[in-house]
């Protein structure tokens, strides 16, 4: 007998979208096809009305373990994930203390084998500055003393690691000074050393002296109110983002890295990066909902919960670069953080971290779309699935229903609206409350078990196994 047939769906295969049943058994995928196969099941799934998608894939979750756990753990972040149909979740580093050598990778995993509802796996840090000065959020001039952790690379590969993480990002919480590096002499010694594991290194670009520039040029006449954050990111379409990308292109041509550039948004940079892959260049680019789904109006109404939006223009050349292929993937940046340290960013927007919720609410705000026409449900799977499971090496183990893949699927039910609310996030808050949705996941299986069935979770902590980067070597811990 069989573990689990799903039967009478329409399955979004590696073929195209088929009327067809899945056959699982120990946690693959042996069968697609008719049900007539199958003698007996351990289970039936009656998938009649629906459609059967892959797993989705996030590579950019902060699930703030070690260290920040009053913000998110490795069981509420990733049961938030379930609910949205996530089966697999990559977390970042910059968590206390920071992901950066293999003591702390191996103790990492070991905390997310403990608590995970959805398979895992980590972003590794890469250096582990130190600083001179009191860390002071745009007061005093932090002098960080860079100390990149070359000899750790390697070994964080070999013993499985997903990727490296590079924050160019200015060295206050949530980027921790430890893992902020703005020297471009240290980002090529870097990349060559990363460039031998053929492992990608993640970069959050930005550039930190025209942010502290023009926050201080639009704050003055005392300016902290929402609003004029917005204002100084979103100077010039967003310069602080597009600058931090010019600088990153020549680099990565220069030794051949495979650079993932993160949180890309802007019409600029993405003209940059399309003319950069003509060349051959390899440059894979994320895009986040935050991006996609907050418009500047919603600052009005939800102030310093909707810190991240871009432009109305940004948002447009976003949704194009989507259906051209300039985005590679899409991942949430999930970056949960608790009401009480977002509030007072009403009164004063430069106290607070930035970041909000997403894991469990990109799935439907993008199905939503896809019953708008904006986008194809099978474009939306690359984006979430399948070019995600390449970039990051786990293919076809992750991302694709086929035959011997991985049992991770999301059923989604294309006709039933929703009201969205705060989900399993222990912030408590979600800048989409109240948003109706049309297209939502209403199974998600992780190896041939059901983890959530109508919003419940159905695994305990500890379900979710470790999904070991392309460079592993077993023995090498
Ligand atoms: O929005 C963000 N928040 N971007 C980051 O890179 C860090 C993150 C966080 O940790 O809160
Ligand atoms: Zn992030």
């Amino acid at each position: 007998m069989i573990d689990l047939l799903i039967k009478n769906g329409e399955v979004l295969t590696a073929y195209g979208l088929l009327k067809t049943c899945i056959v699982v058994n120990d946690g693959k995928i042996v069968g697609l096809g008719s049900e007539n196969l199958v003698s007996q099941a351990q289970k039936v799934i009656d998938a009649s009305g629906k459609i059967v998608l892959p797993g989705l894939i996030d590579t950019h979750s902060h699930f703030r373990e070690p260290g920040l756990t009053y913000k998110e753990d490795y069981t509420t972040g990733t049961m938030a994930g379930a609910a949205g149909g996530v089966t697999t979740a990559i977390d970042m580093p910059n968590v206390k203390p920071p992901t950066n050598t293999l003591e702390r990778f191996e103790e990492k995993k070991k905390i997310a084998k403990s608590k995970a509802v959805i398979d895992f796996n980590h972003l590794v840090g890469v250096t582990d500055n130190k600083t001179e000065t009191e860390v002071a959020r745009r007061g005093e001039r932090l002098n960080v003393i860079y100390v990149p952790l070359l000899e750790e690379i390697p070994k964080l590969a070999k013993a499985g690691a997903a990727g490296y993480k590079i924050f160019m990002a200015d060295g206050v919480y949530p980027h921790p000074a430890e893992l902020f590096l703005d020297d471009d002499g240290i980002f090529l010694e870097l990349f060559e050393e990363v460039k031998k594991t053929r492992l990608t290194v993640s970069v959050h670009p930005y550039t930190t002296k025209i942010l502290d520039h023009d926050i201080e040029r639009f704050s003055r006449g005392g300016r902290t109110d929402p609003q004029s954050f917005w204002e100084a990111r979103n100077h010039y379409g967003g310069m602080v983002w597009t600058s931090g990308i010019a600088r990153l292109l020549p680099l990565q041509k220069a030794t051949q890295v495979r650079l993932h550039v993160l949180h890309v948004h802007t019409s600029d940079s993405l003209n940059m990066i399309r003319s950069a892959k003509t060349q051959g260049q390899s440059i894979t680019v994320e895009a986040n909902p935050q991006h996609l789904f907050i418009k500047p109006s919603d600052i009005k109404k939800l102030g310093p919960f909707a810190v991240t939006a871009t432009t109305e223009d940004n948002i447009e050349a976003l949704w194009e670069a989507l259906n051209d292929g300039t985005v590679d993937l899409i991942a949430t940046d999930h970056a949960p953080h608790t009401k009480e340290e977002m509030e007072p960013g009403w009164k004063d927007i430069h106290g607070i971290p930035y970041g909000a919720p997403e894991i469990q609410d990109y799935l439907p705000l993008l199905l939503t779309e896809v019953n708008r026409g904006r986008i194809s449900l099978e474009t939306v799977s690359k984006l979430v699935s399948e070019n995600v499971a390449k970039i990051f090496g786990i293919y076809p183990r992750k991302g694709v229903i086929s035959i011997g893949s991985d049992a991770d699927f999301v059923i989604v039910d294309m006709k039933r609206e929703e009201k969205i609310k705060v989900g399993y996030t222990k912030c408590g808050w979600t800048p989409y409350e109240g948003r109706t949705v049309k297209g939502v996941p209403v199974i998600t299986i992780v190896r041939g078990t059901v983890v959530m069935e109508n919003s419940e979770i159905l695994v305990k902590p500890g379900y979710g196994e470790w999904v070991p980067g392309p460079a592993y070597s077993r023995g090498s811990e």
